[in-house]
């Protein structure tokens, strides 16, 4: 029989950290005195997801959650390193901190998150960000208690890589507000893409248990959540490494038990391991919206070689081709790299190629960025940064093109949208989404937010659409 290869925190070592929290809680609330904690999330939904276990620990610890960095008695920032420009974000945040600090010396300043698994990041917070007091990667989140713990009484600076490659379970956990929630079933990834450094500092795949995922969903079903999107950078290959034979269509029919959930989203899925029984899987279950983000990367056969992709432009659009014709109308999304090292002018028209033939709702571009560590960074440019710029900005045009026309179609039509909340570009509207994941903006009452609606859509914009409740 096959054995699970990812090992699990044991629940004493949880328990302890738990403990740890209590203790810290014991410890605030002896003096009196109120502190605040100001969370920063950059990157993925998985750093989204990681936060709000964070969150989760530190309101169990006594913190009050604050939007103000002047605030705070806390400040954390959990970060991402899949470009470089999201790194130096971080790095001028923490640079501004400086000064905050000099005014506060009790303030107390955490790092973590993808980029913080990389060593050399670490030794250059250790000596040129020296108000910086916690910094761990993500193979530590488990363990946050015990490291600022350390941090709050022994008065040290603490910094934690270590790759333990293992699940923790029943952690605390703070959902942000509305009835949609999210649920990661795995962690890491074992593609090794070669421009991408998400294995490099997520570790491997490692598939969390049907049973607590089940368990977790039912509670959320019960607190009243009615959306849950299924998380992991290859869902496709959920199970894989688990003793038991189950894989995520397997997993996707259990979740569609669940009452109360009425829908079901899931990302991200790799091209090439969507297989037969998932598209049949989602075209028969009324629970699982009609959508896919599939990304595609780029769309030269060479290129997508060299990317390590394992699938050509053919196989891709045959896979399409498929899910389009069991589920008509299904949203569909992509990731797209423009400037991959070696990829010529000409080899980019086959990316603007699928863009006209798959016609994507949107799609979610970025100009390559070097990752130091991954194949891809050593190889060289063919062409120029304004080349790059240039494409870049045609992929943008074609795209917002399709995105529009599509929307255009949804003009006159009824769509039934669960209503997420105040809209964030205009607080007087609410904001929702329908099945295939538009967000619709709308002039409503706020006892809606949380509930389906029917809206009739009058107006289309490239990224979103306008309706009206129908009464
Ligand atoms: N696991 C998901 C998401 C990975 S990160 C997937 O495989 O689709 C999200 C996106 O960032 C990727 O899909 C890719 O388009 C982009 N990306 C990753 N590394 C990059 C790099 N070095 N430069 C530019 N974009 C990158
Ligand atoms: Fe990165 Fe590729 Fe894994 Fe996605 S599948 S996280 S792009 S290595
Ligand atoms: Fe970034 Fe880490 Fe996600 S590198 S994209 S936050 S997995």
């Amino acid at each position: 029989m096959k054995q699970n290869k990812t090992p699990a925190v044991s629940q004493g070592e949880i328990l302890r950290q738990k403990n740890i929290i209590k203790s810290i809680n014991s410890a605030f609330s002896s003096d009196g005195k109120i502190r605040k904690a100001f969370v920063e999330t950059y990157g993925c939904q998985q750093n989204v997801s990681d936060s709000e276990v964070i969150c989760g620990m530190l309101t169990d610890m006594g913190y009050i959650m604050t939007d103000s960095k002047e605030d705070a008695d806390l400040i954390l920032y959990n970060t991402c390193a899949v470009r470089e420009n999201a790194e130096l974000k971080v790095f001028g945040n923490l640079g501004a901190l400086k000064h905050l600090k000099a005014k506060k010396e009790d303030l107390v300043i955490c790092v973590c998150g993808c980029m913080m698994q990389q060593k050399d990041i670490q030794e250059q917070i250790k000596r040129k960000y020296r108000h910086v007091s916690l910094v761990f990667g993500t193979h530590s989140l488990y363990r946050f208690p015990e490291l600022l713990s350390t941090v709050l009484f022994d008065g040290k600076r603490v910094f934690d890589i270590s790759e333990d490659g293992v699940i923790a379970e029943e952690l605390p956990i703070s959902r942000q507000e509305g009835p949609c929630a999210w649920v990661s079933i795995m962690y890491g990834c074992n593609n090794f893409c070669t421009y991408c450094i998400v294995p490099h500092v997520r570790g491997r795949e490692r598939s969390r248990d049907k049973n607590i995922i089940l368990e977790e969903i039912r509670t959320l079903a019960a607190e009243g959540y009615k959306e849950i999107t299924l998380l992991g950078q290859n869902v496709n290959s959920y199970g894989n490494d688990l003793e038991e034979n189950i894989d995520f269509a397997d997993l996707l029919s259990m979740v569609h038990e669940v009452e109360g959930i009425e829908r079901i989203r899931f990302m991200t899925s790799h091209p090439k391991d969507i297989s037969d029984k998932l598209i049949e899987t989602m075209a028969r279950l009324p629970k699982v919206c009609k959508q896919l983000h599939l990304p595609i990367q780029a769309g030269n056969n060479e290129v997508l070689r060299i990317m390590n992709r394992r699938y050509t432009k053919e196989a891709y659009l045959e896979k399409i081709a498929k899910i389009k014709e069991k589920m008509p109308g299904i949203t569909l999304t992509s990731d797209i790299i423009v400037g991959f090292p070696g990829e010529t002018n000409e080899q980019f028209l086959d990316t603007l190629d699928i863009l006209e033939k798959v016609r994507y709702d949107t799609i979610f571009s970025f100009i390559y960025s070097r990752r130091p560590g991954t194949p891809a960074a050593k190889m060289e440019d063919v062409i120029s940064p304004e080349d790059k710029k240039n494409n870049f900005n045609r992929l943008l045009e074609v795209q917002d093109r399709i995105s529009k026309e599509i929307n255009d179609g949804y003009v006159g039509r009824t769509e039934k949208v669960l209503v997420e909340g105040k809209s964030k570009t205009n607080p007087d509207t609410l904001a929702g989404r329908t099945e295939g994941g538009k967000i619709v903006n709308f002039t409503g009452d706020e006892s809606v937010i949380g509930t389906f609606v029917d809206l009739k859509i009058t107006e289309s914009r490239t990224w979103s659409l306008v309706g009206e409740l129908i009464k």
